[in-house]
Parts: C-alpha cells; structure tokens; sequence
C-alpha cells in the first residue's frame, strides 16, 4: 500500500485548481484560430457553426469527452462566441435537483449555449427534465403529488447544450443518443503544447526560448493545463536561480526538482507502476485492486492517470486487467523477472 495522496496537490494533475482560476481564464483561447491542435474537432465544429448560421438556427447539441485538462470548456467558450451568443456554464454535481436545471433553462436566452462539465454525474431525476428540454425545447413539470398531480408543459428558449465529460461511455444511453454531435479530444502532441507554452509565455510577458517551452512541453502528459502550470513554477525558478529567462537547461533543472521525469512522470505514476510490478509481477492487475494498493479512487486511476501511461506505452488494459510493458521497465531502470532469471544463468 503506497501512502494516499493528496490528489489536487500534483503539479502534474491535470484536474483544475480553483486557485488557478484568473490564469487560466487569461489563458484561454477565444477564438478557432487562436486555439492549437485537436484539428479535427476544431474544423468539424467550424462547419457545423457556419451551416448552422446560414440557417438561422441554434447549434445541435454538442458532447467533448476526453481526458481532463485538454480545454473542453474553452472550445464550449468558442463555440459561443463564433455563434454570437451567451454561454452558461454549470456542472452535473452543481444541478441538485430538477427545480434547479429548470430554473437554468428558463433564464437562458434564445440560441444560448448551455454547458455542462462533468455531465455524467447528473442525477437520473435531472436527466428526465433535460430530455424533453433537448429534443423539444419544452419541460414537462409534474405540479402536486398523488392523484390530484398534474402535469403541465413549458417552453423553453432554444438552446444549444454542450456537453462535456472524461468518457462518453459513462453516459446513459438516451442521454448520449439526444446529442447530435459527439467529438472526442485527444492528447496534445510535444509540438502542439510547445506552441501553447510559447503563447501563454508571450501573454504572461515570460521571456522563453523554443528549446525551453518544447522541455516544458514534452513532460507535460499531452494536457494544456499542464503545461500551462509547469511553466508558471519553471518561470518562478528562473527567476529566482537564473535570469529570469527560460532556456532548455532552466526547464530540465527547475523541472527536476519538481521531480517531473523526462517524460512527464511524477512520483505517483512511478509508484503506481512500481506497485503493479513488484506486487503483481508487472500484471495483470484488476484496476480494483490497483485501487485498493495505491489508494486511489478507480475512476481517477482510469480517467487521469492512466490515459498518458497509455497513450506513451507504459500501460496496457487487458481484459484480464492492467500490465506494464517492457518501455516501463526500461524507464524505471528495473529488470523484467524473466530476464533477471535469464540473465543470471
Ligand atoms: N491554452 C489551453 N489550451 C489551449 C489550446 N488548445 N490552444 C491554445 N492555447 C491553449
């Protein structure tokens, strides 16, 4: 069992902070141009919009599922801006009860974007009152209990729901079948996050070389908010212990002593792979089970930690559970059994 810790307390969680709340909102992007990578996304939406437009109508409902931290709620932002229209920005744990989502709906204006972090976590209750709002832009209000309820229905302003969770498959059926379109965002590429770094560098007025914002970047785990963090501290060290400036060797230095690896890895992805190798011989690991030896939440280990260890190779899901690969070993400097067992014949 590895000792708990405390989850917001990572520099490297790409959960959001609430102390980081005016940076990152400078930070973000406003517009399609502005914003870097996830190309795909970003070209579909653009039709989607202009044809949108040209109709004179509202937006069709828009779920973004990925990982955390990889600006879901800075493209629901764009998407508004470019349709010329509000957003209102709640979450799934923050919509208690139907009377509160109702009150939402009917203060929204006509053609607003209605977003919702998090959307998997809404209660069923509330997910009742959003289908009709959805499909029909009505609700349905149940008035009284017993014989003598009555239902009675009201419009709603047409609006546009952007969705945004970790993974659509945490989604109820007819709640996902109600979104028109569904795009999935994918971990930033080094380049693409050094691009960000320089950006948000000019914009905080930090003065950064282009080996220096692709260090920051490629020990960043694929996540804008991140890198975006990891410059600010490696921006504290430079000034502090350097000139000021942010150079290769400033990022590598300042960024080893955050003891961020190489690749992006602090000391709870190191534990936990250790912890799947000299507990369960590399794998496979239930993720349970995992859970319980690490003393982290399940769904955490799956939606934050492990995505990035996959995505670099260190980590497969099997059915039968998780494994380390070889690039693991390798990485850590520890030798698979087998070998060690090859080795010393
Ligand atoms: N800041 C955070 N995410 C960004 C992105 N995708 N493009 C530019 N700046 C960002």
């Amino acid at each position: 069992m590895i000792e708990d810790m405390d989850f917001e307390s990572r520099i490297v969680s790409p959960e959001f902070a609430s102390f980081e709340d005016d940076a990152e909102i400078t930070l973000r992007p406003k517009t399609f141009s502005e914003y870097i990578g996830q190309d795909k996304v970003k070209d579909n939406l653009s039709i989607y919009i202009e044809a949108a437009k040209k109709r004179k109508e509202c937006l069709d409902h828009v779920l973004l599922y990925g990982p955390p931290g990889l600006g879901k709620t800075t493209l629901a932002g764009i998407i508004a801006r470019e349709m010329g229209v509000n957003i209102r920005v709640t979450s799934g744990p923050a919509i208690e009860k139907q009377g509160d989502l109702v009150a939402i709906l009917t203060a929204l204006n006509e053609g607003d974007v209605l977003f919702i972090d998090e959307i998997h976590r809404l209660s069923r209750n509330v997910e009742e009152i959003l289908y009709p709002a959805m499909e029909d832009f009505s609700l349905d209000i149940i008035l009284g209990k017993g014989p003598s309820a009555r239902s009675i229905r009201l419009d709603v302003p047409h609006f546009t729901l952007v969705g945004a969770t970790t993974r659509s498959g945490q989604l109820t059926a007819p709640l996902r079948d109600r979104f028109g379109v569904l795009l999935r965002l994918d971990l930033y590429t080094p380049e693409q996050l050094g691009q960000i770094v320089s950006r948000s560098a000019g914009i905080l007025g930090i003065p950064i070389d282009n080996d220096g914002a692709l260090e920051i970047a490629s020990r960043s785990r694929g996540t804008p908010r991140i890198a975006n963090r990891l410059l600010k501290r490696v921006r504290d060290i430079a000034q502090i212990q350097f000139d000021g400036r942010i150079t290769e060797q400033v990022a590598r230095e300042a960024l080893a002593r955050f003891e961020i690896d190489e690749l992006g890895l602090d000391d709870f992805d190191r534990r936990m792979l250790k912890t799947i190798i000299t507990n369960y011989g590399g794998g496979p690991v239930g993720l349970e089970t995992l859970s319980a030896a690490v003393g982290e939440e399940a769904v955490t280990i799956e939606d934050v930690y492990e995505p990035y260890l996959m995505q670099i190779g260190f980590l497969a899901r099997t059915p039968r559970g998780r494994c380390v690969t070889p690039a693991c070993y390798e990485h850590l400097g520890i030798k698979p059994m087998g070998q060690q067992s090859f080795d010393g014949v």
